[in-house]
């Protein structure tokens, strides 16, 4: 069995998302998603238009993801890939070469799968003149 993870927020979920989702799937047999809390978007000054919980709620009907924990730090990596028995960490072009993913190479395999072009939350927000969160 060949254990995937990835991270991110997944606001708005849209198909970049799920472009990204069914391709990490592709690479393995089960998949982790770990998506940022509130509280650690907070610490990045970034504001979500939906909670964690319902952030989880959605990622967790989605067929190619079989668990959803939470990202509470920038640390937790090397933990979650001990933990979860991780075999690849898979993350967007967006991430490529970055520190944050690059030193999990001497733990497991790192992917970067190449970013679905011309979608993101921050574009659907600034389409829709959408305020950071819906109670803000
Ligand atoms: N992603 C992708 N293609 C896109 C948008 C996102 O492959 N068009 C990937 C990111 O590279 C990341 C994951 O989806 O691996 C979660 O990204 P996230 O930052 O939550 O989504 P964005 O739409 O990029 O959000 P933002 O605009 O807030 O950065």
């Amino acid at each position: 069995m060949k254990r995937i993870l990835t991270y991110g927020t997944f606001d708005l979920l849209h198909y970049g998302h799920i472009n990204l989702l069914r391709r990490a799937k592709a690479l393995g047999d089960y998949l982790v998603v770990a998506c940022s809390t509130d509280e650690f978007n907070l610490g990045k000054g970034k504001r979500c238009y939906f909670s964690y919980e319902e952030r989880k709620q959605l990622l967790e009907s989605i067929r190619y993801v079989d668990l959803v924990i939470p990202e509470e730090s920038w640390e937790q990596k090397a933990n979650d890939v001990r933990e979860y028995h991780i075999d690849t960490v898979v993350m967007g072009s967006d991430w490529e070469g970055s520190e944050r993913f690059e030193y999990l190479k001497d733990l497991c395999e790192v992917v970067y799968l190449p970013r679905t072009p011309e979608i993101s939350t921050t574009q659907i927000k600034n389409d829709l003149g959408l305020s950071a969160r819906r109670d803000a």
